[in-house]
């Protein structure tokens, strides 16, 4: 079976392609706006089996033409493909709006025009919860209007997905929304390689701790939580890829799901500061901080229920957080010194 991946030379696409390549004959689609084609060659040292890449702009709907003519045999599509610097999204509204709704409109254009039977699985996001009071977070809470323009995007496509299968008996979807992924692939090959400055907790730290960055500030520590820093539910992005493919077989176990929503995190919060002393414990790294300002539009603390990917998706976490802190951190060792 042929599954598209979308993305996939991204920080979560890779991971996946990676899990995908030991069942599924997977091609992978990317224009490199935000990953690097040195991604490419540590997918394919490290796959188990050959990947096919195909470098082309989702946003160009005569790719997405020649993409689908040239596999016409696609039954599985994994969609990342995104932007997702979330202050970025506020400064640029419309690039995020352009690139992260066009490319589904125009996937889902040639899927409806091709006539195929697609089992499709969308990267979504915690960010649909905007500011969500209820921990932990379960599927069933009502959305709150989305915290930036990125987060926004991230509803409309669930919107439009959900839209588009209740008319089209041949398309199943379900929305994965993801928590905060860390870590990296065991091998150091593949993992987090943010092009600019890293905006996410886990990527200032390693960089930091590699000398590339300076200290690492701490967005505020006057929260309303036990040590006064923000609160996260950090999953490793290894269980997190496991997650697609689980997902994958709930769909081809099941017919007519017209966008079902799993969450996927670990059910744990853990603060900002646990995060650096676990860090500074599994690498006997110091991390260097200050003490900063609140971050506009942060929440004080959000972590997933994920019972329902743990009962329908037969899926659960299996790696701890200092495993993903110490691979993060392997990673970084790794990439930095080739
Ligand atoms: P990433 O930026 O590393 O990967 C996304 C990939 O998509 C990049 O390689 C980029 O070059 C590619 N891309 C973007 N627009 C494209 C287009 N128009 N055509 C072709 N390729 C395009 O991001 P990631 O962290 O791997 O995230 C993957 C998905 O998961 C995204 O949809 C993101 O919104 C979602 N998500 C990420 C997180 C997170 O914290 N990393 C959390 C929740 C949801
Ligand atoms: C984690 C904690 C920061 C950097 C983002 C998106 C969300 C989803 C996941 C895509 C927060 C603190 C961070 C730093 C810090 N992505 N922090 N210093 O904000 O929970 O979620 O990624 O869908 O939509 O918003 O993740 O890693 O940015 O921050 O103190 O330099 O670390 O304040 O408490 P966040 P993050």
């Amino acid at each position: 079976m042929k599954i598209l991946v979308t993305g996939g030379l991204g920080y979560i696409g890779s991971h996946t392609a990676i899990e995908l390549s030991k069942d599924y004959e997977t091609v992978i689609v990317d224009n490199l706006i935000n990953s690097n084609i040195s991604t490419l060659k540590g997918i394919n040292k490290i796959g188990f089996s050959k990947i096919i890449f195909e470098k082309l702009d989702l946003c160009n709907l005569n790719d997405v033409k020649s993409l689908f003519k040239k596999h016409p045999n696609i039954e599985g599509v994994i969609h990342f493909a995104a932007l997702k610097n979330v202050s970025e999204s506020v400064k640029d509204p419309l690039s995020y709006y352009q690139n992260n709704i066009i490319s589904l409109l125009n996937l889902l254009s040639e899927i409806n025009e091709r006539k195929m039977k697609i089992n499709f699985i969308f990267s979504s996001s915690c960010a649909v919860y905007g500011q969500s009071e209820n921990l932990p977070i379960s599927e069933n809470e009502i959305k709150k209007p989305a915290l930036s323009p990125y987060g926004n995007t991230k509803q409309i496509c669930e919107d439009i997905l959900t839209d588009f299968s209740k008319i089209n008996s041949k398309f199943n979807v379900v929305s994965l929304r993801y928590f905060n992924p860390i870590g990296a692939h065991e091998s150091g090959e593949i993992g987090e390689l943010p092009k600019e400055e890293p905006q996410n907790l886990v990527p200032y730290i390693t960089q930091s701790a590699a000398k590339i960055r300076g200290k690492l500030t701490i967005f505020g520590n006057n929260y309303n939580t036990p040590d006064g820093t923000c609160i996260r539910d950090y999953i490793h992005v290894v269980d997190l890829a496991k997650a697609h493919t689980c997902a994958l077989n709930y769909l081809l176990d099941n017919k007519g799901v017209n966008n079902e929503f799993f969450n996927i995190g670990t059910g744990k919060g853990n603060s900002v500061l646990e995060i650096i002393n676990s860090f500074e414990k599994v690498t006997g790294k110091k991390v260097v901080y200050k003490i900063g300002p609140r971050r506009p539009g942060d929440i004080t603390a959000a972590y997933a229920d994920n019972e329902k990917a743990l009962k329908y998706l037969h899926w659960k976490p299996n790696y701890s957080l200092e495993d993903a802190l110490l691979s993060a951190w392997n990673w970084e060792k790794n990439y930095r010194k080739t």
